[in-house]
């Protein structure tokens, strides 16, 4: 029997293939505080996760924390672990969206995390539609527009700027859709080499799935928990519980573990990279030693099919701009993007 609070091998935690042929652990720690667990306590819980064995960290401009995330790193450096060894994201946040604006987040956010190149960088969300920190549900930006392909191309641009100057590793996208994929495809010059997305048992999105994966773009799933602490302004009555699924709750039954553990045997056996985040030291090591020990059968992953619910937790109200009808404007639904058409 292993203990299940002693630090796990980072060599024992399978890795996936980016397009260029790196390579990412199956699982890594996110560092969004969800409003509600201060700088200090995410920095904290970066520098114990790293010492657990993590070795992939989700930061983000917006979180407001990557300068303490970033000391943190420098001392698990600074007590042994490799550089070489860490995957460090980033992400731009929609108030950067000009090419020079985004140059300077990604400038700021390496200073911050104290490195000196990023592995990968994403576009937090298509739109440069900003709110202000600790928004509510009803906050707008009343500047707020729908996507625009070709400014979205213009800061893609400048992020391969950053690729070839060697301070940036890989770009991705995150809250996208397959039609918004498809554009930049088609036109981008550095396609993105992966994709953050909303990954739970109850909120799969099977097509957006297959297509990066088509695509050689690897998924990273957000929310691999179904997000139980979000703030209030992600938050719908009627929304899904992951942790409560009769399906999840069978099987965590049957392995004699927490639901959640479930949820992230279930994302690396269907192939995608969960990030999920916790200040608590018994949580987070559970989670990445979940992903190395006892996996899911074959038949508990096809039951876990059932529980897909095909509705989203993080609906994005706040990024609407006026005259959308609802958040669900943001997911081009039907296959088209809604309030843009090709010049
Ligand atoms: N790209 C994007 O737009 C985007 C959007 C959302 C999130 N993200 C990234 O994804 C990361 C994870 O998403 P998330 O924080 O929304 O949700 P999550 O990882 O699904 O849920 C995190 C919460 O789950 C609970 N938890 C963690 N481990 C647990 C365990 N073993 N047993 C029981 N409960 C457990 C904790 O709640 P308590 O603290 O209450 O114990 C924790 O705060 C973020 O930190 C961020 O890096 C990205």
């Amino acid at each position: 029997m292993s203990d299940e609070h002693a630090p796990v091998d980072p060599a024992l935690v399978p890795r996936r293939e980016l397009r260029g042929g790196a390579t990412v652990p199956a699982i890594g720690i996110g560092t969004f505080g969800s409003d509600r667990y201060s700088p200090a306590e995410v920095a904290a819980a970066v520098a114990g996760a790293v010492a657990a064995g993590y070795r992939l960290v989700d930061c983000a401009a917006v979180y407001g924390n990557e300068a303490q995330v970033g000391e943190a790193l420098a001392g698990a450096v600074a007590g042994g672990v490799d550089r070489d060894e860490l995957f460090v994201v980033s992400k731009v946040w929609n108030d950067a969206h000009a090419p020079a604006d985004a140059v300077a987040s990604v400038h700021r956010s390496l200073r911050d995390l104290r490195l000196d190149h990023l592995d990968a960088v994403f576009v937090h969300w298509p739109f440069p539609n900003h709110h202000p920190p600790m928004a509510d549900t009803d906050a707008r930006d009343p500047r707020a527009r729908p996507y625009d392909h070709d400014a979205y191309l213009a800061l893609w641009g400048a992020l391969e700027g950053l690729v070839d100057s060697g301070l940036v590793r890989h770009l991705g996208t995150s809250n996208t859709t397959v039609a918004k994929l498809d554009l930049l495809l088609r036109d981008a010059r550095i396609p993105p080499a992966l994709n953050e997305m909303e990954l739970h048992p109850c909120f799969q999105q099977p097509e957006l799935f297959a297509h990066c994966v088509r695509h050689g773009i690897q998924p990273v799933g957000y929310s691999p928990l179904g997000s139980p602490s979000r703030p209030e302004r992600d938050r719908t009555p009627g929304d899904v519980v992951d942790t409560e699924d009769p399906v999840v709750v069978r099987i965590a039954r049957e392995h004699g573990v927490h639901p959640a553990l479930v949820c992230l045997k279930w994302a690396v056996a269907r192939g995608q990279v969960p990030i999920p985040f916790s200040v608590k030291p018994a949580q987070y090591t559970a989670n990445l030693r979940a992903v190395v020990e006892d996996p899911l059968t074959a038949q508990e992953v096809a039951d876990l099919a059932a529980a897909d619910r095909g509705e989203r937790l993080i609906k994005g109200q706040v990024f609407l701009w006026p005259g959308a009808e609802s958040w669900r404007d943001l997911w081009d639904e039907d296959g088209t993007i809604v309030g843009w058409t090709e010049r």
